[in-house]
């Protein structure tokens, strides 16, 4: 399957397109722009989606091949396809000697997106994509400080480092209460407010200095308690940028109190793994969350982990779902002892363990490799034969936003 992104303001064309895409089954829509973007937010989705082909509105063809220009830049290979209203001579005129070699427009014909969608794969398939950066980059946010997004962060990171070929990089982003550094006896002094005053000189001879290594993964932990530190958004965005171009995998344990440089790193996700937990406040502060993630135009980075699950769970997953308003990607256990036993020993959770197992399956998942929740699906089922289905968390009126 293709990777497929969409830039089109026109809301309609955009969502015709869409289902039509999605029908095909050839291109898989990583991400759907409603607007021309900035430059800057051009390059993050860009570089956080990696897409083959870029479906771009010539609404405004001026903007359009500005957008095409940057692209390819960024983008070496990435293959467009014009998207518009009509098809009259003299936009078909304008759009060839723009020199974008597809054009498809309304009403969508699936013939001629099929066609235009087979030039394309070919020209992929002879000269690929580059990327010359990974666009595996994924934040853990937690819905509550202590739901356990540090501890499913690092376990995941090491699963992760644990794969063949799989150079990978934990970052704690924790500036006040950073676990990291204690979780894997770290005796490196530098972290990552190094980085940050370093960040726009980063280069080969400082970066080694400033990572721990523990089995296969690096990390950056968050320095000493430090509420003062600042670290701003531009200096995230050096950091990755530099570490994508040295990693595979890059994940960052956030604090949950959504700093501008959090929010920067949440742009340059691939995904954003809200933790949560079947509580009350956990769960009442990952709506307000995912409300605003959704303001600032992240909702679909969004994924739902739900941690410290346990078959008696006052609301089990479905509920979850129903109040968060979008589906639980994983659950994780209960499992006290395991993490303790772990914590003590300056260790992850043992690996063959049920949670161990659980998060190896996350950083399947990361990975691409499509190790699918399916058994936890079938545990959803369990959790509906259990409770009833009409607890009501929430007072009337306070349904979550769908
Ligand atoms: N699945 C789990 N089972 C049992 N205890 C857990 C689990 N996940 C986390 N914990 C415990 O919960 C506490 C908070 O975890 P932490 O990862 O620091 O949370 P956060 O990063 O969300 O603030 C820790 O004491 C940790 O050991
Ligand atoms: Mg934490």
């Amino acid at each position: 399957m293709l990777k497929g992104a969409i830039i089109c303001p026109d809301e309609e064309l955009s969502e015709k397109l869409e289902e039509l895409l999605t029908g095909l089954g050839v291109v898989a829509v990583v991400r759907t722009v409603p607007r021309y973007p900035t430059g800057q937010e051009l390059m993050r989705m860009l570089r956080a989606h990696g897409p083959q082909v870029l479906f771009l509105s010539i609404e405004s063809l001026s903007r359009a091949l500005e957008i095409v220009a940057a692209a390819e830049a960024q983008l070496p290979g990435l293959q467009v396809i014009a998207v518009g209203r009509n098809a009259d001579p003299q936009t078909l005129l304008e759009v060839m000697r723009s020199g974008i070699r597809e054009f498809v427009s309304l009403p969508f014909q699936r013939t001629t997106v099929c066609d235009a969608l087979a030039r394309v794969k070919e020209i992929l398939d002879r000269r690929p994509v580059h990327l010359d950066s990974t666009d595996l980059v994924f934040t853990f946010l937690p819905s509550k400080p202590g739901v356990g997004s540090t501890t499913i962060a690092v376990n995941a990171a090491v699963a992760v480092s644990r794969q063949p070929e799989q150079r990978s990089l934990l970052v704690d982003c924790d500036m006040n209460s950073g676990m990291v550094r204690f979780l894997l006896q770290i005796e490196n002094n530098y972290s990552i407010l190094d980085a940050a005053e370093r960040a726009f000189q980063m280069d080969e001879n400082i970066w080694p200095q400033l990572v721990s290594t523990v089995g296969g993964l690096d990390v950056l932990h968050s320095g000493r308690l430090n509420p003062e530190s600042r670290v701003e958004p531009t200096h995230v965005r050096h950091i990755l940028d530099f570490s994508r171009r040295n990693y595979k995998t890059i994940i960052l344990d956030l604090s949950g109190n959504l700093e501008k440089f959090s929010i920067e790193a949440m742009h340059e996700s691939k995904r954003v793994f809200l933790v949560v937990t079947p509580e009350v406040p956990s769960l009442h502060l990952a709506r307000e969350k995912i409300a605003y993630l959704r303001s600032l135009d992240l909702g679909d980075h969004v994924a739902i982990l739900l941690n410290r699950c346990q078959k008696r769970s006052l609301v089990s997953p479905a509920q979850v779902e129903e109040l968060l308003g979008q589906p639980v990607l994983m659950t994780f256990g209960n499992d006290y002892q395991g993490v303790h036993k772990a914590m003590t020993a300056g260790k992850t959770v043992d690996p063959g363990s049920e949670l161990g197992r659980q998060f190896a399956q996350l950083a399947q998942f990361m990975l691409d490799r499509k190790a699918t929740a399916a058994p936890e699906k079938k545990r959803l089922v369990e959790y509906f034969s259990l409770l009833p289905q009409s607890v009501s968390l929430f007072a009337p009126g306070k349904k979550p936003a769908s």
